[in-house]
């Protein structure tokens, strides 16, 4: 066991491919989990599902641009178990436009997505970790932070911007007992991303991965467990690549 059987965590962009699979997987060790998502129906069919297995988790629909909506969900996991041990930001993607197509409201919404809802989220939930004087934060970066990438400039800023942001924020808090650590995944496969390519463009893109194959959700929900359980007691401000060694840069 990790360690996180009966600790709260909150996950958002839970309704989708790497969010769902880090519920799963924190569900089967016992957590409970709040399933933050904007769109809500993703979320609630997310905690049922891990309900009717035994678990214990709540849906609550969160737009994480929306710093009351951000307390909300704080304030609503507080309420129902007095603490919150564990956060993972998860929620954001991508869009693909050249800069000089790229309106001042398309950077906005992409930067806002990835990058400000990192700083909302850990702002909402930090007063409570130092009143226990713990907690584990995770959120997820991207490779495109690392390499940068033509046509998702706003993207892979905001994505950096979370390596960095992470860093910062670790140096903050490490005194009190938290850790705070990104992961930083090259191409996964999620419907998402999946549903971006024909079967042509996709053995294409997976035949630049040395690995040979994209990764799976699962996979990056093994190292966001990793990071939160017990078995990690030193690592924070880190950047975890998974990738399958498609490090170019
Ligand atoms: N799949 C990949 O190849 C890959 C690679 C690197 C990084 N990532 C990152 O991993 C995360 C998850 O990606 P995914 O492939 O599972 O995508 P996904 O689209 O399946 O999941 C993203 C979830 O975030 C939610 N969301 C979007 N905006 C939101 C908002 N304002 N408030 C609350 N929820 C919101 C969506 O509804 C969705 O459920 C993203 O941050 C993405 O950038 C993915």
């Amino acid at each position: 066991m990790a360690g996180i059987d009966n600790k709260v965590a909150i996950i958002t962009g839970s309704g989708g491919g790497i969010g769902g699979a880090i519920a799963l997987r924190y569900a089967r060790e016992g957590a409970k989990l709040a399933l933050a998502d904007i769109v809500a129906e993703t979320a609630k069919s997310r905690a049922s599902e891990i309900n009717a297995m035994g678990g214990d988790a709540f849906a609550i629909a969160t737009d994480v641009t929306n710093k009351d909506s951000v307390r909300q969900m704080a304030h609503a996991t507080l309420e129902r178990w007095g603490r919150i041990d564990i956060l993972v930001n998860v929620a954001g993607g991508a869009d693909r436009k050249p800069v000089v197509e790229m309106t001042e409201t398309d950077w906005d919404h992409i930067v806002n997505m990835n990058l400000k809802s990192v700083f909302l989220c850990c702002q909402a939930v930090i007063p409570a970790m130092l009143k226990q004087k713990s907690g584990k934060i995770v959120s997820i970066s991207s490779i495109y932070g690392f390499t940068g990438n033509a046509t998702r400039s706003s993207y892979a800023a905001a994505k950096a911007g979370v390596a960095v942001f992470t860093k910062s924020l670790a140096l903050e808090v490490a005194k009190e007992g938290i850790s705070v650590n990104a992961i930083a995944p090259g191409r996964v496969s999620t419907p998402r991303v999946r549903g971006h390519y024909s079967d042509e463009q996709w053995a294409e893109a997976v035949a630049l991965i040395p690995a040979g194959r994209a990764g799976t959700p699962d996979e990056v929900a093994s190292t966001a467990l990793f990071l939160v359980s017990d078995e990690n007691r030193y690592i924070t401000g880190q950047t975890i690549h998974v990738n399958g060694a498609w490090l170019n840069w």
